[in-house]
């Protein structure tokens, strides 16, 4: 590896195409993304084939894009990293293809990165250099596809510690904008019209774990989002199991459903996090993934952290939802620590962030005690 330690990193895992250059981990010297969202908006939702037959036009355009606003030549590069797990395999298969190719072309070490683990790594890059990482952490990934916590001693060991019980919180505000007729993709729309509405309005049902008397609640709590989606659906139509959803320009008070229901998904996600930090040991929660860009989010999570005594940490919004500096960003670390892969690397529809935390965990433990034969 040259002194210069340029990634560039590719990530196609879902909607979005996109292609950096980080230097040694830190210095995003280019991020280019490409969203195919105009695509898939008359459809709801991400619609796989459209997607990955997107991102094959794509691909190679946004790859020099990010080269030549990084004033990099491929020669310059150090590693190729790319997003390999979870997402559509289709559109996994995309990029990974072409970084293999980047990467056997030009002799370069080729880095497959896991996208959560990646989006995790989004809350150390604009860390401040002077404090060393924010690890170790919780580390909170609420996206379209994810609403998960994570305890993340460095880059490269996290560790699966809760997740949702059936949807992702992202995915909740994206029904919930179909509900009131405000297209896809739905969080950021949903979040405009709450600005304008009453959050105490209607009390939406916060998910909390039900326990019998005499039983400990869980440790850590899970999440759930599919109550309050009904809930929202019920408010609408009324109790009426077969009355007609109301067309969305006949819905009164959308701004006040659309910033009550805002609420309860913010207050869903900011007590269990901080409670599971806090039984966890851990100081600092970092929140990435598309849904950290919501503004209530940050605020509710900011104070509650600092009244526990708490840091909660934020990446820029452009680096909360998919992008490839976070990957190039994780790269580098995965090269660092002699976990570069093979060029028959495959794409897998799951993640392995789990499976990774535990070998470590396993390796630190026969480190401490080592058994008498050696
Ligand atoms: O991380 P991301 O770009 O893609 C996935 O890996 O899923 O996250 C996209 C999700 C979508 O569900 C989108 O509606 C949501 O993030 N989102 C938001 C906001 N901006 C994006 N949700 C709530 N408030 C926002 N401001
Ligand atoms: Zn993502």
């Amino acid at each position: 590896m040259s002194q210069r330690g340029w990634v560039l990193g590719i990530e196609s895992s879902c909607d979005e195409t996109a292609a950096a250059v980080v230097a040694r981990g830190r210095e995003i010297r280019s991020s280019i993304v490409e969203s195919q969202a105009p695509l898939h908006a008359p459809f709801g939702g991400v619609v796989p084939e459209v997607a990955g037959r997107s991102h094959l036009r794509a691909i190679l355009p946004v790859v020099e894009r990010a080269l030549e606003q990084a004033g990099a030549r491929l020669e310059d590069l150090d590693a190729i990293a790319v997003t390999s797990r979870p997402g559509l395999i289709g559109s996994l298969l995309v990029g990974l293809s072409a970084a293999k190719a980047l990467a056997w072309s030009r002799g370069l070490p080729l880095v497959c990165a896991d996208h959560i683990e990646a989006h995790i790594y989004s809350g150390a890059m604009e860390y401040p250099a002077e404090r060393a990482g924010p690890w170790p952490c919780a580390a909170l990934v609420v996206s379209g596809g994810h609403t998960s916590l994570y305890q993340a001693r460095s880059p490269t060991e996290v560790e699966l510690v809760a997740s949702t019980l059936d949807d992702a919180a992202g995915e909740a505000f994206d029904k919930v904008a179909h509900l009131l007729g405000l297209g896809y993709p739905g969080g950021p729309a949903v979040a405009r019209l709450a600005d304008k509405g009453d959050p105490a309005r209607i009390e939406f049902p916060r998910y909390r774990p039900r326990t019998r008397p005499g039983e400990l609640p869980p440790r850590i709590a899970p999440f759930s989002f599919s109550g309050l989606k009904t809930s929202v659906l019920y408010h609408l139509r009324g109790q009426d199991a077969l009355a007609p959803t109301p067309a969305p320009s006949a819905i009164e008070g959308a701004a006040d459903v659309a910033a009550s229901f805002q609420e309860a998904v913010v207050d869903a996600l900011v007590g269990p996090t901080l409670e599971a930090a806090r039984s966890l040991g851990l100081e600092r929660v970092l929140v990435v993934g598309g849904v950290a860009c919501n503004r209530r989010l940050r605020e509710k999570m900011g104070a509650a952290a600092r009244a526990a005594g708490m840091e909660a940490w934020f990446p820029s919004p452009a680096y909360c939802t998919d992008n490839a500096a976070m990957v190039a960003g994780l790269g580098w670390h995965l090269l660092e620590a002699g976990l570069a892969s093979e060029l028959d690397a495959d794409a897998s529809p799951r993640s392995e962030a789990r499976q990774r935390a535990a070998g470590a965990r396993a390796h630190a433990a026969a480190a401490r005690n080592p058994s008498p034969q050696g």
